[in-house]
């Protein structure tokens, strides 16, 4: 039998140690997922609180010294196994240097939600960690390809490329265009590199450094997390300044749609919701939906149509659309459920919403994992409309959950949700409400579709059906992360499994 392929994943956030968006859902089923394509995979981590409390018996596998003179101890230990997961602990790498991570709250941003003025030299570790362990820091294991994600792990690619040693492909996977790890030019000397990568051709960004451009130019082959996103990106509109560069890296790009790991996210399992269900079984949804209707004090009625959110409050998911929506879902005898925290401004304004409309509109400001998943297993539509969306994950939750996804055509969202109209009525593919433009109209019309196909229970019920009998399992998403490793490798010759 032939060796499989060691692959180190290198991310800022993994679930269920450290979460703040999809990003964390993703890396953390990667690697059990990669397991079944053939992979060996282990994780590279910085040494968050939350991540160094949650590895398990981790020891001290090796240290390097940052450009700055700050020391590294790199532990190596396991994660927590997910519950009802049948698979072996994954192996993760984490950065032990408590000046850089050693800091209580959101990893990013201090408690007044700035980004921590030395964010370079942290996620720069992270660049340089990576570096170290495919150049055997561990004596006993080393990646033949390494694979970082978003602007945390941007310099991934450049210290590899950069420095003598052994040559290690990297893939680098876009989730998020719009956060690029921008820091000025003032401290290019503590990050180490060669003075030859800041320039156009390298990690500059109009006098400044990018960490997401260091990553998409130094990277042997670019992913981005759906396919429609993949072209989104190489347009002015939703390119962040970098659309250019990906138009010339078109041929090392491409678009692999995020998957949902079923030991989390399965309404007949999951360890949140009061009652399982499944889509030829739907008993338990209703009374999940009469349990959230009482937990977030909204009526308890069967026959309102229960909207809900949940989502980071930032300007991205078209929160401002929700918010201008509100008194279609209110006159529509609907109910509004949000679960979400951010920008100050939208927490307030559905903050008043909810005060406006006690018995229709429910907030919940804060990060509740369990809650999120009674959310999708008690509601009726799950509203993600996005100004632009990577991919997005809660439509796919929602789709599952038998919670109709209304979303706009954008992204992710445009690849995993079929309008309702009369021909996919028809031929039984619709799985939820889709509308095109980013316009208050537009949204409205869709909140009204949503609420004229809640009023036909069998059409509801059909698409429902269809939604939730949709595979979003690992398996070919697993699949094609296997093939851009093997172009990212000359001469690994072996083939696909
Ligand atoms: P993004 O990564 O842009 O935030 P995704 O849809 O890809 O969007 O992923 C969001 C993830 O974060 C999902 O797992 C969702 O359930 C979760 N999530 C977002 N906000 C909250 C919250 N306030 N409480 C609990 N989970 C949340
Ligand atoms: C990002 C994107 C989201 C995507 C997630 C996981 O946070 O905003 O669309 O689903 O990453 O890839």
């Amino acid at each position: 039998m032939t060796e499989p392929l060691r692959v180190l994943q290198v991310s800022a956030e993994i679930f269920p140690l450290l979460k703040t968006g999809g990003l964390a859902d993703i890396a953390g089923a990667l690697p059990a997922a990669l397991a079944t394509a053939g992979c060996d995979t282990r994780v590279l981590l910085p040494g968050f609180p939350a991540i160094r409390a949650g590895l398990a018996n981790g020891e001290t596998v090796g240290q390097f010294t940052l450009p700055w003179g700050e020391p590294v101890q790199v532990l190596c230990g396991e994660l927590p196994a997910v519950p009802g997961k049948d698979a072996a602990p994954v192996r993760a790498y984490v950065l032990d240097a408590p000046g850089l991570f050693d800091r209580p709250g959101n990893p990013y941003e201090d408690s007044a939600r700035r980004p921590y003025g030395d964010n370079h030299r942290r996620f720069a570790a992270l660049g340089w960690g990576a570096m170290h362990l495919a150049r055997d820091l561990d004596p006993h294991w080393a990646p033949q390809l390494v694979h970082g994600h978003d602007w945390h792990a941007g310099l991934v690619p450049a210290c590899l490329k950069l420095t003598a040693g052994k040559p290690v492909p990297c893939v680098f996977t876009v989730h998020n265009l719009a956060y690029q790890g921008i820091f000025s030019a003032d401290v290019f000397g503590e990050l180490g590199l060669p003075p030859s990568a800041f320039q156009m051709d390298g990690l500059e960004f109009h006098g400044q450094i990018s960490f997401m451009k260091a990553g998409l130019f130094y990277a042997d082959k670019i992913t981005t997390v759906s396919p429609t996103y993949s072209q989104d990106i190489q347009t002015p509109e939703q390119g962040f300044g970098l659309d250019g560069l990906l138009r010339t890296r078109r041929n090392d790009l491409s678009g692999i749609l995020n998957a949902v790991d079923s030991a989390v996210w399965n309404p007949a399992s999951d360890l949140h919701i009061p009652h399982h269900y499944s889509a030829d079984r739907l008993a338990g949804k209703a009374k999940c939906k009469a349990a959230l209707q009482a937990e977030a004090a909204l009526e308890v009625r069967k026959d309102a149509p229960l909207f809900s959110v949940v989502s980071r409050l930032t300007e991205q998911k078209g929160l401002n659309l929700v918010l201008a929506g509100i008194d279609a879902i209110v006159q529509g005898d609907g109910q509004l459920l949000v679960l979400g925290s951010g920008d100050h401004e939208l927490e307030t304004a559905f903050r008043h919403a909810a005060q406006l409309h006690p018995r229709q509109v429910a907030l919940r400001i804060g990060y509740d994992e369990a809650y999120a998943h009674r959310i999708f297993a008690g509601s009726d539509i799950t509203l993600v409309p996005s100004r632009f969306e990577p991919c997005g994950l809660t439509q796919m939750y929602g789709l599952l959950y038998g919670s109709l996804p209304l979303v706009r055509a954008v992204g992710g969202l445009a690849d995993t949700v079929v309008d309702a109209d009369l021909a996919t009525l028809d031929d039984g593919t619709a799985t939820g409400i889709v509308f095109a433009s980013f316009s208050e109209a537009d949204y409205r019309h869709a909140v009204r579709r949503a609420l004229a196909l809640y009023r036909q229970p069998r059409a509801w019920s059909r698409v429902r059906q269809t939604g939730m009998h949709q595979d979003f399992s690992w398996t070919q998403a697993a699949r094609q992360y296997r093939a851009v490793y093997q172009a990212a490798l000359p001469n690994f010759s072996r083939a696909l499994p």
